[in-house]
């Protein structure tokens, strides 16, 4: 969970998924607090705990009606590894030789 002066601005899930991956789940920033960085500054965090805890690779699913945000996990380094048949795809981040994403 992020916290400004106003409060809770985000939150995000993340857990182990096996021994060498993570997943994150229930990404959420404030209506008031969006296109200010505070989703990327969440995931990039998360990214570092996974990487703490020797994960690989971390993934998550995004449903078609999101599809929209894809920008939003490129930029953080995420590609498409599987898509189901109901258009959700799985997205993954691969955490070795990360630095900055
Ligand atoms: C998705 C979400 C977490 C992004 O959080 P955020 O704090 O606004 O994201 P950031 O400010 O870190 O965005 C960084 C970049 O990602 C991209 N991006 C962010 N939101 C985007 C959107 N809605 N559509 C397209 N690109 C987006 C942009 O390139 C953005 O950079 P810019 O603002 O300079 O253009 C937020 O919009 C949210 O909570 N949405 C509702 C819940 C949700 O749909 N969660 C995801 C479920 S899979």
């Amino acid at each position: 969970m992020m916290i400004s002066e106003r409060g809770a601005v985000g939150t995000l899930a993340l857990r182990h998924f096996g021994k060498v991956t993570a997943s994150i789940r229930q990404v959420f920033v404030h209506d008031g607090a969006r296109r200010c960085g505070v989703g990327s500054s969440l995931m990039r965090k998360a990214h570092a705990i996974a990487k703490e805890s020797r994960c690989q690779t971390v993934a998550l699913t995004l449903a078609e009606d999101n599809r929209a945000l894809m920008p939003f996990y490129e930029r953080l380094g995420y590609f498409p590894a599987i898509q189901y048949d109901d258009g959700e795809l799985v997205l993954v981040h691969r955490l070795d030789g990360e630095d900055q994403a």
